[in-house]
């Protein structure tokens, strides 16, 4: 085993918290349970020892932003075990690391280049930071009504057209475990002067497992908020930011890191990071292998389930333009076959077979295989989509293909300025031709369907309508029947404003 290796099987934080917590101090710190001697029902109907671990600063335990001790021991050997330069424990997920990196590397009215199909951080990340977008369009599968990713010629036609840009945006994969030509789109932004940040919610595995898509960093990607708590065992909140090369200023990210997140983090969620990068380090590539058998596996027998159809490798040549390549642990699975939309299995798949899925959308479901994953959860989901098939299939007319879906607006305004602009409430019904002054998603997967600054449509309104008749989750500000757009009577434009107007 490498020195490298030998060095990745420390826990420093980890270590730290539990011989402070068996050193049996007494407590004359926050949190007020005193280290769980304050029972409340969580301890009661969770475990005794749930509190015992939830310390808050004591000495020995570093400080998560200012770190000089464990915790920038363990963040060294994060980056270490991702081929990066540095490595941030964020406490606050990867929408805390998306907000840290837009406000940290883009100064206001900075454009950056983004796919629109992009989580509400990003959106919200614009909003905070000024940065002015250049939206580039994904592909979009209308058979299964999925944005896939951006081709590399339209993400290098828009560097091309706007060279002024200072970073490029990459969702690497998106929900759905497509991902775009990452390395061919990070040498065409380096060779303009460009960076390159990562949105890797869903791609912590690929650090782990050769047989996965290419990661940021290993891409030369700049910088990149990666969701260890999704895919690679740490405890839900926990995210790495990681950076690499000098096109980043490291301690800007800090800065920005330490402003917007709790003073108080949660030191399970800091531990949780210690001990999932080690484990990942040594057991991920063995569990990613089993992941992908597994879900080799659900393919072979869930395709053979009338009506249901999952997406397999095959995607990737047949859809090229828009899928470089494909995370083959997640399962796109198909329902049209079955007459019902997707929402409609997620719920009813839950509440007869108790299988909880990651996400319905109008057509598919989304199944994540993690390295949690046995054969038999596998074969509960074959029992489970066959149950439903034998009572849909045929029976139920397939649903009409939605035209209006995943047709996004035109922006007119910056997403800060429309945030920001006098703003009334009006009748969603009433609001086409407005400026939307809010963000409205569908939840999951929390792609926004309109943002502040762009112009609300009759198409969004049916989508919108839409996603409330067939129950899906609609995230927004106001209230059901209502939405916040830009007050034009209160609206006073600036030189700047008339600017943008005009690009
Ligand atoms: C594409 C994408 N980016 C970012 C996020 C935010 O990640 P987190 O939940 O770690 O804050 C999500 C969450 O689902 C996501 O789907």
């Amino acid at each position: 085993m490498s020195k490298i290796d030998e060095e990745q099987k420390k826990t420093p934080f980890l270590d730290a918290l539990c011989d402070y917590v068996t050193s049996s101090p007494i407590p004359f710190d926050v949190p007020g349970h005193k280290l769980g001697s304050f029972v409340t029902d969580l301890s009661r109907k969770i475990s005794p020892e749930i509190l015992d671990y939830d310390a808050n600063a004591p000495i020995g335990l570093d400080n998560l932003y200012h770190s000089k001790t464990v915790i920038k021991e363990a963040e060294q050997l994060a980056a270490k075990a991702c081929q990066a330069e540095h490595c941030l424990f964020s406490v606050n997920g990867t929408t805390g690391g998306i907000l840290t990196i837009f406000l940290s590397c883009l100064d206001n009215k900075d454009k950056i280049i983004l796919p629109r199909n992009v989580h509400k951080s990003v959106i919200n990340g614009l909003i905070i930071s000024g940065a002015v977008p250049v939206f580039v369009s994904p592909q979009i599968d209308e058979q299964l009504g999925i944005a896939n990713a951006v081709k590399t010629s339209d993400y290098i036609k828009a560097m091309d057209e706007h060279p002024e840009a200072k970073a490029v945006f990459v969702i690497n994969p998106t929900y759905f475990g497509i991902c775009a030509d990452l390395k061919t789109i990070t040498i065409e932004a380096h060779k303009r002067n460009m960076i390159v940040i990562c949105d890797e919610a869903h791609g912590s595995n690929f650090y782990f497992s050769r047989k996965l898509p290419r990661s940021a960093m290993t891409a030369e990607a700049d910088i990149t908020a990666v969701s260890m708590h999704k895919g690679s065992g740490a405890l839900t909140q926990a995210s790495f930011i990681l950076t690499k090369g000098s096109k980043i200023n490291f301690y800007e990210v800090k800065r920005a890191f330490a402003m917007l997140s709790s003073t108080s983090p949660n030191p399970l969620l800091i531990a949780s990071l210690d001990a999932a990068r080690k484990e990942m380090v040594y057991r991920g590539k063995e569990a990613l292998d089993n992941c992908l058998l597994l879900a080799e596996y659900a393919r072979k027998i869930l395709n053979t389930i009338p009506g249901i159809k999952v997406i397999g490798k095959e995607y990737k040549t047949e859809k090229s333009e828009g899928v470089y390549d494909i995370d083959l642990t997640k399962l796109i699975i198909s329902v049209r076959g079955l007459g019902l939309y997707g929402y409609d299995v997620y719920k009813k798949i839950r509440a007869e077979s108790n299988i909880q899925l990651e996400l319905g959308e109008v057509y598919v479901v989304l199944a994540l295989i993690g390295p949690g994953t046995t054969k038999e959860h596998i074969d509960a989901l074959y029992v489970g989509l066959k149950k439903i098939s034998d009572e849909c299939y045929m029976i139920r007319r397939p649903k009409k293909s939605i035209k209006y879906h995943y047709s996004f607006s035109q922006s007119v305004v910056p997403p800060r300025e429309g945030y920001d602009a006098p703003s009334k409430l009006v009748n969603l019904k009433e609001s086409i031709g407005e400026i939307s002054s809010e963000t409205v998603m569908a939840y999951p997967p929390g792609i926004p369907l309109i943002i502040p600054g762009e112009i609300i449509t009759s198409e969004l309104i049916k989508t919108i309508e839409f996603y409330y008749r067939e129950g899906g989750q609609v995230l927004k500000d106001s209230q059901q029947s209502k939405i916040k757009v830009i007050d034009k009577d209160k609206w006073y434009l600036t030189d700047d404003l008339i600017d943008s107007l005009k690009n």
